[in-house]
């Protein structure tokens, strides 16, 4: 089967895909220069498919050093690249350093996708390249606001610059736009590993659940929304890393509409921060000590997706319940808190 390669194999989204591209027959490769990953969680992604996953550890902003994974490996017949930096807060402290690494790697890599006549390129993008939607649920067709940080620019950004790629080289290219990814891989073997104080909701949710931190906060209860809080679409980890190998699948099989598609990888149900919360405490009965905090500045109110273009083309059909994400999420937290030598001292902050 073709060989992929993967970039940011050792993060959240990127291992949960290799393990689904694993279990779909293809041959999987690595790059990723851990500054935000751990590589223990390659060991995970054995455990679960039996397959030792090689990583390049390369910094994709150094070309000669990404042009030579491809010299190594010059029958890679597809990319998926998620490795970018993605802490909101963070780009809006340091945008240079966002723009830079995001928009680098990105290039360096389309050169070599160039060069080395690579037909096929999956990019992870997001849901914040629609900034603060005037309607819900958002669809593909939904007008792009102004995004909301420099790591949504650096998104928007990402998506021109593929599809006029993709104009110019022919090369056939999907954008995924997640919703929020959240949850773990049943197996409880992968999972999130946030570095320093988590800055998303649900690992803020299980760290404290588990006593990592002695309470969490909601940021904002009066918002014009049901219950006061924030919506979003959650959406399982694994569910989003299926939705690659069919990506990959769409595009082998010559379906794709035109050179670039564009699919919302969201549920499309909208749920709150409180009905998060809510719901985590029914699945784990641990009752959670959370205080209500001030907005969030950056929120949007509520977001979530019009999924019907993923599911009616690619035949994606998230299975994955808000159940099943928040005890998933939680049985991971409890895993690493047993064996906490599974990958050593986590970096206590972003380097
Ligand atoms: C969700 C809601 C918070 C923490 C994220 C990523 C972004 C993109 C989409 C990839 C908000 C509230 C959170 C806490 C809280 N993913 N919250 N207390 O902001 O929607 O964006 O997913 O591209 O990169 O950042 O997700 O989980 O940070 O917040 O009340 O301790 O939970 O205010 O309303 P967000 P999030």
């Amino acid at each position: 089967m073709a060989k992929i390669l993967v970039t940011g194999g050792c993060g959240y989204i990127g291992s949960h895909t290799l393990v689904d591209l694993i279990q779909n027959g293809y041959t999987v490769i690595s790059a990723d220069n851990n500054s935000r990953s751990n590589p223990g969680i390659l060991n995970g992604v054995e455990q679960i498919t039996g397959k030792t996953v090689k990583n390049y550890k390369v910094d994709l902003c150094n070309f000669d050093d990404t042009f030579a994974i491809f010299q190594e490996n010059p029958d890679i017949a597809g990319i998926i690249h998620f490795a970018a930096y993605k802490a909101v807060g963070e780009s809006v402290e340091k945008p240079l350093m966002y723009f830079e690494n995001n928009i680098t790697s990105l290039i360096n890599l389309l050169k070599c996708v160039q060069e080395f006549h690579v037909p096929h390129f999956v990019f992870s993008s997001s849901c914040t390249v629609y900034g603060t939607p005037d309607d819900i649920p958002v669809t593909e067709l939904t007008i792009p606001k102004p995004a909301e940080s420099p790591y949504g620019y650096t998104k928007q950004m990402g998506e021109q610059i593929i599809n006029e790629f993709a104009k110019s080289s022919g090369t056939r290219c999907i954008l995924l736009r997640y919703f929020n990814p959240v949850g773990a891989h049943p197996s409880a073997k992968i999972g999130e590993l946030p570095i320093g104080r988590p800055q998303n909701l649900v690992p803020a949710i299980t760290q404290t659940a588990i006593g990592k931190l002695p309470s969490m906060t909601v940021h904002g209860s009066d918002y014009p929304t049901r219950d006061g809080s924030c919506i979003r679409d959650y959406i399982h980890v694994s569910d989003i890393g299926h939705a690659h190998t069919l990506a990959l699948q769409y595009l082998e099989q010559g379906k794709n509409k035109r050179l670039c598609d564009v699919f919302n990888l969201g549920t499309g149900n909208g749920v709150s921060v409180l009905e998060a919360i809510h719901t985590f405490e029914k699945v784990s009965g641990v009752k959670l000590n959370y205080m209500i905090g001030p907005r969030r500045s950056g929120d949007v109110v509520a977001i979530y997706a019009n999924n019907d273009l993923a599911r009616n083309e690619l035949g994606w059909n998230p299975e994955y319940t808000l159940e099943d994400m928040l005890s998933t999420a939680w049985e991971w937290e409890q895993r690493l808190l047993a064996d906490d030598a599974i990958f050593g001292s986590q970096p206590k902050e972003l380097n």
